[in-house]
Parts: C-alpha cells; sequence; structure tokens
C-alpha cells in the first residue's frame, strides 16, 4: 500500500509462542509508526498461517482491500533477500 508503513518479518523464537511477546512486538510497532507521523500500518501473511490469522485478527488488523497475491521467487525485505513461495493476504490497521 503506497506512503503505508508495513510490518515485515514479525517473527517469535518457536518455544517462546503464546507468551505474548508478538502482542508486545506489535504495539510497540503501531506505537513507532504513530510517532512519526502515520495512521495506518500495513502487513501480510501467507495464507495458510492461521496463527498469523488469527494474531493479527486479534490486533485489529483488517482486509487492506488487496486482492491476495501469488508471491514467487526471491523478495527484498529489510533484513534481506527471501525466498517465497505463497499466496499473501494483506492487511491494514488504522491508528488512533
Ligand atoms: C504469529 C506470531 C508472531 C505470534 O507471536 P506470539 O508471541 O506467539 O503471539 P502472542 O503470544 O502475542 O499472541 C497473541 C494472541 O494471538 C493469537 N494467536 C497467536 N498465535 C496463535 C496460534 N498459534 N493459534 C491461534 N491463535 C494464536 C491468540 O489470540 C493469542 O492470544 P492467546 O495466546 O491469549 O490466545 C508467532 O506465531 C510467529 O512468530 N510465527 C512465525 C512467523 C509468522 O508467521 N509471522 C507472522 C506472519 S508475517
Amino acid at each position: 500500500m503506497l506512503g503505508v508503513p508495513e510490518a515485515q518479518d514479525v517473527f517469535v523464537r518457536e518455544e517462546r509462542r503464546r507468551e505474548g511477546i508478538g502482542e508486545a512486538v506489535m504495539l510497540a510497532v503501531e506505537r513507532a509508526v504513530t510517532g512519526r507521523g502515520h495512521r495506518q500500518v500495513s502487513l501480510s501473511y501467507g495464507i495458510a498461517n492461521t496463527a498469523a490469522r488469527r494474531f493479527y485478527k486479534r490486533l485489529g488488523y483488517r482486509h487492506a482491500g488487496i486482492e491476495p497475491q501469488r508471491v514467487q521467487g526471491t523478495i527484498i525485505v529489510r533484513s534481506g533477500p527471501l525466498e517465497v513461495d505463497d499466496t499473501l493476504i494483506y492487511l491494514v490497521k488504522d491508528l488512533a
């Protein structure tokens, strides 16, 4: 989404999941985004990723109105090149 900051690479070590770390990370992301003057934050997750779907729904993310996108090959995210073969669902959250 043009001009909307995008959260990428949200990852919690497997042995520390369901402790609220992911939620704390996303709230910190949202504070940082708001602090820079933005009113929305966006992200995407793989269509089969049920944990991510529930996680983001609970945090108030909604469909961004973008068709799910089939992505295959190497994409560049902040942490570097990433091999992807997935259908991505795009979400957005309006920040207070
Ligand atoms: C998605 C992810 C970041 C969640 O991190 P987390 O620290 O486990 O999440 P939290 O403990 O803050 O969970 C908050 C809520 O999200 C929902 N949730 C999180 N993981 C879930 C799961 N596996 N199944 C169902 N609901 C889940 C629950 O409502 C949970 O609250 P609860 O534990 O009280 O029921 C983590 O599972 C992860 O790193 N996954 C691999 C990478 C990934 O898929 N990243 C996101 C896609 S880009």
